[in-house]
């Protein structure tokens, strides 16, 4: 069974740490509530005065003189637990806080409404690409992620590989992910954001450094120009069309308000983590975007069943 945004489906290093605080605070949870449900059965049961009879008086309430002290050693008793995990949570803060030093992989991820935008740093500017909604890494290495929010407030989430952050307009935050064996991690943003907030999800995608490295190599390739004339016609469109707001390297659509097309193919999901990439789901989000994620800022283009082909000949390219 999966349990894609399961955080107690362990992967990575940071929620490892977390794990064993968290069923810690699960299993006091439940003894507490057990406790308190087996003393109030007991209250329940417990012996009960005879209902006076007619016309007689009530009995004297009893007192009980030390029900003040017992509500003391109560609160005794709850502070020990909490106290307990207040200090384990620090510990395990103090533990998984600090970002790695000199990590091999450093990206840029900007949250936008709804998508993520994947920038992977390299030494050079020619080794410097943009992707969207899915993020690569190489297994057992810590990975340095730093977090922006382009119009406003988002969360980075992969819970089976590590808590939260905030991606806060105007404010980098950064974070470290690391996932100990190869695997596909789904990752949802975790602050409402807008009518699509439930559909802005991204896949981290944990490889070998080897399946790493290529991937990487693949994605600093730019696109091959149209190769038939179809392709060539669904160029010509998308440069018309959809340039103004996406980018393909290597061709003329250089903007940066939408994903980066230029390896579209290679991605699992289409529209962030909503539908999975294939060509019919492919022309269905591009005929009408608004059924599939009303309010997103692609717009419905109106396109003829004969410009969709040829706009969707030329993005299969993109692989
Ligand atoms: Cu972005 Cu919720």
């Amino acid at each position: 069974m999966s349990h894609p945004l399961s955080y107690l489906d362990v992967a990575g290093a940071q929620a490892a740490t977390v794990e064993p605080l968290l069923w810690a605070t699960i299993a006091i949870s439940v003894a507490v509530t057990a406790i308190i449900a087996l003393l109030l059965a007991g209250g329940l049961w417990r012996r009960r005065a005879p209902a006076p009879a007619e016309g007689e008086a009530l009995p004297p309430l009893e007192r009980g003189v030390d029900g003040a002290r017992w509500i003391w050693i109560g609160v005794g008793i709850s502070l020990v637990p909490l106290f307990a995990t207040l200090v384990w949570t620090v510990a395990v803060l103090a533990q998984v806080g600090p970002l790695p030093r000199n990590p091999r992989v450093t990206l840029d991820v900007t949250a936008n409404q709804w998508w993520w935008d994947v920038r992977y740093d390299g030494p050079q500017p020619d080794q410097i690409f943009h992707t969207a909604n899915e993020i690569h890494v190489p297994v057992a290495e810590p990975v340095l992620v730093r977090l922006h929010g382009g119009d406003v407030i988002h969360s980075f989430w992969v819970p089976r590989l590590s808590g939260k952050t905030d991606l806060i307009p105007g404010q980098t935050n950064q974070a470290w992910i690391e996932a100990d064996r190869p695997g596909i991690y789904r990752g949802q943003c975790a602050e409402y954001c807008g009518a699509q907030h439930a559909h802005m999800a991204f896949e981290v995608v944990a490889e070998p450094r080897a399946a790493f490295d290529r991937w990487r190599a693949r994605q600093l390739q730019t696109a091959p120009p149209p190769a038939s004339e179809a392709q060539a016609a669904g160029f010509a469109l998308f440069a018309s069309r959809c340039g103004m707001c996406h980018s393909i390297r290597g061709t003329s659509a250089r903007a940066s308000a939408a994903p980066d097309l230029t390896h579209l193919m290679s991605r699992r999901t289409l529209a962030a983590g909503t539908l999975p990439n294939n060509p019919q789901s492919l022309t269905g989000w591009i005929e009408n975007p608004q059924a599939i994620k009303p309010g997103a800022l692609m717009p419905d283009q109106g396109l003829s069943a004969a410009d969709l082909n040829s706009l969707r000949a030329y993005l299969e390219t993109l692989r």
